[in-house]
């Protein structure tokens, strides 16, 4: 946990933004993956730890500005528990490094909120993303499950503090980016032609904990990396295959690194792997050198699509004008994600409270194929951690779709492209944090050029 200072400053903050009523956090609960006692790896909720830091399954917590209070609910661990789980710190201790006194058992929950209800109070609650939050709200309050009404109040007074990271949260994530280096370096000098690719993702996942982390997202190691979120891993890999990675660490304190590296099975790539390869590079240094604070980063996005359509002309895959290309869309036949996201407690941070709120200060997003993707758009800010990531991928079943529909044929050449329809995807990924003056990478350098990825080859 971070020290008292910090948790206590937060709590202050977003009572002063908020201002009035209750603001109810829901911790996260164990959940059984095939029966109750074999779970999935617990996570406490992002928005609990941020203000609270105690990672206990099954609490709560209410700040209750008008009343001056700050509960948390649980239970201090069972007899059974401690025999089958071992002792740890009374959640008493811990709450109390959050500087939090007041600890009540879990049951005394619904009484409070029961109180609050009868008074009229207003009872601010966050958007659910997991079954049991519906089903808490249902229980606490009332709340028809599907009819849920997330208070934008407490969404932006906590957007508007996650989205600032501090230096002691920077120093986190330069600990994830650091150990998510680790990873991708590691697969990378690994892959021969021959491994399954679960092999890869082993390594990944081994050098996560040999790090004290955690894996920040389920690992994609794949040899189809024209599929944007693959997380199968069952393909040998041949000759001749590319293989793109995107994986990241979760250090112990829950922060996220998130990489992504694409390199040759082979130990060199082909020539036409290069000439790809070096059109993503030029969309990556392109958004990267022009991340600062006051950019919008919709701009940036734009940019990177621009480049890329550019470089599209001079290998004749695609044509005409490339701003007017990219106005209509039709960058996204091959760049069909977006350029980046927050980053932070959460490797696409806050993506349960909207992205709306996160990443377009409130703006509506596009609903164009491929814009639509895009979670960052708003102006930068110092102290915002983001990932750069764009991507060039073939997917034939989009190449056939958007032929048969003769969609965009004044800027794709489609007769050229049946060429390609087999050549994958690739996408390399870092992390940044926008600073005073421009931006710094966070993290060990990983290979980006095509001389640096074979290299380590
Ligand atoms: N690392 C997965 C993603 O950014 O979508
Ligand atoms: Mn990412």
């Amino acid at each position: 946990m971070f020290s008292i200072d910090t948790y206590v400053a937060r709590r202050e903050k977003l009572k002063e933004s908020v201002k009035t009523g209750l603001l109810l956090f829901l911790g996260n609960e164990e959940q059984g993956l095939n029966y109750e006692d074999n779970a999935f790896r617990y996570r406490q909720d992002s928005t609990f730890l941020y203000f609270f830091g105690v990672t206990n399954a099954g609490i709560a917590a209410i700040i209750d500005i008008d009343n001056n209070k700050e509960i948390i609910f649980g239970d201090e661990l069972s007899i059974d528990a401690i025999v089958w789980m071992g002792n740890q710190e009374s959640l008493r201790d811990k709450a109390a490094r959050a500087g939090i006194t007041d600890v009540r058992p879990y049951s005394e929950l619904k009484k409070y909120l029961h109180a609050a209800l009868v008074k009229s109070e207003p009872i601010h609650y966050l958007p659910t993303y997991r079954a049991e939050h519906k089903i808490k709200l249902l229980q606490l309050l009332n709340v028809g499950i599907g009819e849920e009404t997330p208070s934008v109040d407490f969404i932006k007074g906590v957007v508007n503090l996650r989205n600032y990271k501090s230096a002691e949260e920077i120093a986190q994530i330069r600990l994830a980016c650091d150990i998510t280096a680790d990873m991708h370096i590691e697969a990378i000098k690994t892959l021969r032609p021959g491994m399954r690719e679960s092999e890869i993702a082993a390594i990944i996942e081994y050098v996560a904990l040999k790090n004290n982390a955690n894996l920040a997202f389920p690992t994609i190691a794949t040899k189809n990396g024209q599929t944007l979120h693959n997380h199968f891993h069952g393909n040998i890999v041949k000759q001749g295959d590319l293989f793109l990675i995107d994986a990241g660490a979760e250090t112990d304190m829950g922060y996220a690194g998130d990489m992504s590296s694409t390199f040759p099975a082979d130990k060199k790539f082909t020539d036409i792997q290069r000439t790809i390869y070096t059109i993503q590079n030029n969309m990556h240094n392109a958004a990267v050198n022009a991340l600062r604070p006051g950019a919008k980063f919709e701009d940036i996005y734009d940019l990177s699509a621009k480049v890329m359509v550019e470089d599209m002309k001079s290998l004749n895959l695609m044509k005409g004008d490339a701003e007017e290309a990219v106005k209509a869309g039709a960058h996204a036949m091959f760049f069909q994600c977006g350029l980046g996201h927050m980053m932070g407690l959460d490797v696409h941070d806050m993506e349960n409270l909207g992205e709306v709120w996160v990443g377009y200060n409130g703006k509506p997003k596009s609903t164009q194929f491929g814009r639509k993707s895009l979670r960052l758009a708003r102006e930068l800010e110092p102290g915002f951690v983001l990932t750069i990531e764009p991507g060039v991928y073939f997917i034939p079943e989009l190449i056939d779709k958007w032929k048969a529909e003769h969609q965009f044929e004044d800027f794709i050449n489609y007769t050229e492209l049946e060429k390609y329809r087999g050549f994958g995807g690739i996408r390399n990924e870092e992390d940044f944090l926008i600073t005073e003056t421009g931006y710094e990478m966070l993290g060990k350098k990983t290979p980006l050029t095509p001389d640096e990825v074979e290299a380590l080859r």
